[in-house]
């Protein structure tokens, strides 16, 4: 069991100094990069912390994956060529199209960033959710295009309605992040496919994927589907989270092979020899698989019954995150949590009274809970 943060600093005579440090470094947030800044200073040794703030699955790598991996070290004096083929190969299978529609990237993170370039590197809008996953919109913004950001609803979903509304003859991009990250909802089936498909014939729809698989909802769709019909989507894939590879920094792009062709001409580099040995072994391990999805649904559980405990009001969630109210300043309670040995997700403007937490290891969740007993109790 993890020290929490009083316990580790007294123990290394730090307490009063660091204290000082750790109350002046939460006292404001006035912006999102500042924040991360100053949460860079005072911390307890990684290893002593209970980590619930990057939505990593904390079970990965399987065994069977970290053997490949070792194995693989034979091979990684050459390039992968033959392994990128390979496995790009077996990922257009799995998604039913051919091998030129698949482009590996180093994390999904890569493709949101370069089909930014390839759309808004001349300018022009992208339309997103606010909150949402900020990669590409961050990245966007520095090329100097502009972000079209839109409320989510008052359920804290995607307002799909308003989104189409502000598309425009400069849109370039729609940026779907489904299930949404940070606030762990999904869409009507059916109104996503329509938003989609609509969308893609006057501009180009990038689906974000990344938390796909932990979708429980029976035959929910990938919207690979709509790229099958030769439409403008893109759609994002990670092997990250249920996985267990975030690390290892792969992921991958399915889109119509034209535009692949455009995307790919910005792209640094490729996955590196072990990434494609892992995610290719990881991709037959049913058994892995499945388990972290069972862990997830428990530890997430585990999350809703202690807010529910504490009459604190959350999001159903469809990812390994549950996005839940604070009532007051996620500065406070990210310092809070920390103080009890819990490292929760950051600020997420406007939202600065919700908090997500990310699902761990079931005894590391009974850390949170307790944390989350003694800040909210
Ligand atoms: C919605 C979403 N997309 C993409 C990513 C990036 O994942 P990666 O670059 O590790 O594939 C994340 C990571 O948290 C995410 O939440």
């Amino acid at each position: 069991m993890p020290l929490n943060r009083r316990q580790w600093l007294k123990s290394a005579g730090l307490a009063a100094g660091a204290a000082t440090v750790l109350g002046n470094s939460f006292a404001a947030i006035p912006s999102f990069h500042s924040f991360l800044e100053q949460n860079e200073l005072p911390h307890l040794p990684p290893d002593l912390m209970v980590k619930l703030s990057s939505n990593e699955n904390p079970y990965g790598p399987s065994p069977k994956v970290r053997e490949t991996m070792i194995k693989a070290f034979d091979k990684v004096c050459r390039y992968p060529w033959a392994e990128r083929d390979e496995i790009t190969q077996k990922i257009a299978k799995k998604e039913g199209v051919s091998p030129d529609h698949v482009l590996l990237t180093v994390g999904s993170t890569e493709g949101l960033k370069i089909a930014a370039i390839a759309y808004l590197h001349e300018g022009g809008e992208v339309v997103a959710a606010e909150p949402t996953f900020e990669a590409m919109l961050y990245y966007a913004e520095h090329m100097g295009a502009y972000v079209n950001r839109v409320p989510v609803d008052k359920n804290l979903g995607l307002d799909l309605e308003e989104m189409e509304r502000r598309c425009n003859s400069n849109t370039r991009l729609v940026f779907v992040c489904n299930p949404n990250n940070p606030t762990g909802t999904i869409l009507p089936a059916a109104k996503l496919r329509d938003f989609c498909e609509s969308l893609a014939r006057r501009t180009v729809v990038f689906s974000d994927e990344a938390y796909y698989d932990y979708i429980t909802e029976p035959n929910y769709p990938s919207m690979v589907e709509l790229v099958k019909r030769n439409l403008n989507v893109i759609v994002s894939r990670t092997f990250s989270k249920v996985y267990g590879l975030a690390g290892i920094r792969i992921g991958y792009l399915v889109a119509r092979p034209d535009i692949i062709d455009r995307i790919q001409k910005f792209q640094v580099d490729r996955p590196n020899m072990l990434g494609l040995y892992a995610a290719s072994a990881a991709m037959d391990e049913v058994g892995f698989y499945q388990y972290s999805l069972d862990m997830n649904a428990k530890a997430r559980k585990m999350i809703c019954d202690s807010l529910d405990a504490l009459n604190l009001a959350y999001v159903p969630s469809h990812t390994n995150f549950v996005f839940f109210k604070t009532g007051r300043p996620i500065g406070d309670v990210i310092e809070a949590m920390q103080q009890q040995g819990v490292r929760v997700g950051r600020p997420f403007p406007p939202l600065t009274d919700w908090c997500r937490v990310s699902t761990g290891k079931l005894e590391e969740v009974e850390v949170f809970q307790k944390a989350l007993e003694k800040v909210f109790g």
